[in-house]
Order: C-alpha cells, then structure tokens, then sequence
C-alpha cells in the first residue's frame, strides 16, 4: 500500500538492528527477514491515519507506535507459522522464518521481536517532555499489548489450536474478534489516545477496528476459499457458505464506515482504506 509515511516507519524499525557481535547478527539476519519480506503494514498504516485525523501534530510522535504494532505482529506471523502452530512452509510468496533460520531461531527471533516493540515504546515514553505526554503514551502502550495479550491475539490463537470444548459460527467469531481484530483495534486505538482522543470517540474507534478486523479476517477467508488455500481449519466457512460469508464482509464493513461516520474529524483516508481491504485480493 503505497503510503510516503511507510518510508519513516521501515527507516525508524531497520535503525534498531545494529549488531555487534555475532551471536546478535544471527538473530537480527532472522528478525530483519520477517521484517522485510513484503507485508502490507496495514496496523502501522492504521495508527498513523487515526492519529492523522484527530491531531495535526508531526506525525513522528506516533511513528514508534506504528513500529511497534509491526514488530508484534511479524512476531505473530513467525510464531503461527511454526511446526507447533500452523506448521506453514510459505509466507507471501517465500519461505517461513524456520524454514530458513531454524525453528528454535524462528522462536527466539518471534521473541526478540515482540521485546523489542517493549524496548522502542518504553524508550520513547521516556523521552516524552510534559506528565500528559507521558500518560498518554503509557495509556497507548497498555493498549497495545492488552490487545496482543491473553484477553485478545494470544487469546485467540488458544482458540484457533483447539483448546476449547464446542467450535460453532459463535466461538468461531469470537476467535477472530481476539486473534485478528483485537491488533488492529490496538493500532487503530493507540493512534487516537496519543492524539488526544477522549473516552467516547476511544470507544467508536474501537467499534470500527473491531468491524474492521473482522471484515479483514473474513476477506482473508473468501480469498483463501477463492484460491482454494483454506489450510487452516478453524474458517468460518465450516459453518456459512461462502455467500453468508460476503454478507458478513458486508455488515462489517459497513458498521466500520458507519462508526466513522459519527466522528467530528475528517476520517477520509481510513474509509478509503477501509472500502480498499475488502475489495483486496491478497
Ligand atoms: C495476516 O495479516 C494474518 C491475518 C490476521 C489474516 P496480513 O494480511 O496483514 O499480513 P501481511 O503483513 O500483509 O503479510
Ligand atoms: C494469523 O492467523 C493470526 C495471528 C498470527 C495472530 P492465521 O493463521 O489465520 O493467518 P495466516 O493464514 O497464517 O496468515
Ligand atoms: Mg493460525
Ligand atoms: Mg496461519
């Protein structure tokens, strides 16, 4: 997607790979391949617009944000490709992390990721200059990685391996409100708590991230169905049809668009990005 603030957002991650030693070299070669092997940057590009709507301040106060979304999430991307998880050989078109590195380097690289989204936020936290600034940056922080957490992605994925008694259209939903949608409400939300959002427009930006993210996740089933790639299991396809299915990307979608529209900022940029991911095709 085809965003100039992607620049900022790639030159802020890549500067914090600089090894010394060897051993650090191993790991960040890993790291750096998951980072850089062709992803959307949706959830960065989410923090910024929202933080962009609401704040007219320089957006290089909300870029470690968006940073640190993509590094929780390549680390989600390594790890559900593991052996133990989804046990997947490719990722956009290449090999898997542990395919190449190894899949106890693939977890520690999983690893070293989600620390160092912990290291760039608490960093700049730090260097924020008024107790206001601070809050809100700790507030953001907590978002995120309540977001990431058991209660939301991890929470999920318990979901998506089995770990539960009764798999229905209900838990099936609910499985995606937690491993996709929960990320992409924290980025959405943590671009509005930095740019000052009160509590009331807080909680209709998490009702459009969370129709978001599920409309997200349902695309990503119709296109899997369309390419006949449905690997995984747990789709909801195994309980709608796949008419029921473009339905419910519809209703997602359009109760994403509608809790913009009740906003007092110019939300253009995330409706046009909202109506552009439904109609994607990878
Ligand atoms: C993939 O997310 C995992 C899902 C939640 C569907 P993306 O489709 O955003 O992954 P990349 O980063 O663009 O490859
Ligand atoms: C990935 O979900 C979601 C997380 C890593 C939290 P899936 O397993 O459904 O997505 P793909 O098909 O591997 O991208
Ligand atoms: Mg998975
Ligand atoms: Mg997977």
């Amino acid at each position: 997607m085809d965003y100039p603030f992607i620049d900022d957002v790639e030159n802020y991650l890549f500067k914090n790979f600089t090894s010394i030693d060897e051993f650090q070299k191993k790991v960040y070669e890993s790291m750096l391949y998951s980072l850089s092997s062709g992803g959307k940057r949706l959830r960065p590009i989410l923090t910024i617009l929202t933080f962009k709507a609401i704040s007219d301040e320089d957006i290089a106060k909300v870029i470690p944000f968006a940073a640190a979304v993509e590094l929780i999430h390549t680390y989600s991307l390594i790890h559900d490709d593991l052996p133990a998880m989804d046990n997947d050989d490719i990722r956009r078109g290449k090999p898997t992390n542990h395919k190449v590195y190894s899949e106890a380097m693939a977890i520690l690289s999983g690893d070293g990721l989600l620390n160092m989204a912990a290291e760039v936020l608490s960093r700049e936290i730090e260097k924020m200059d008024s107790i206001e600034a601070i809050q809100r940056g700790l507030h953001a922080m907590r978002y995120i990685f309540t977001c990431t957490g058991v209660h939301g992605m991890i929470g999920g994925q318990v979901i998506d391996l089995g770990y539960t008694d009764t798999m229905n259209r209900e838990v099936c939903e609910t499985m995606y409100k937690l491993k996709t949608a929960a990320l992409i409400r924290g980025s959405v939300v943590s671009g509005a708590i930095l740019a000052g959002a009160n509590d009331t427009e807080i909680a209709t930006f998490e009702e459009f991230a969370n129709a978001l993210g599920m409309a997200f996740q349902e695309q990503d089933d119709y296109i899997d169905a369309a390419q006949d790639q449905a690997h995984d299991n747990n789709t909801i396809l195994n309980y709608i049809t796949k008419e029921e299915l473009s339905v419910a990307i519809e209703k997602h979608t359009n109760r994403a668009l509608k809790a913009l529209s009740t906003l007092s900022y110019d939300t253009s940029e995330l409706e046009a990005l909202t109506r552009k991911l439904v109609g994607r095709e990878l």
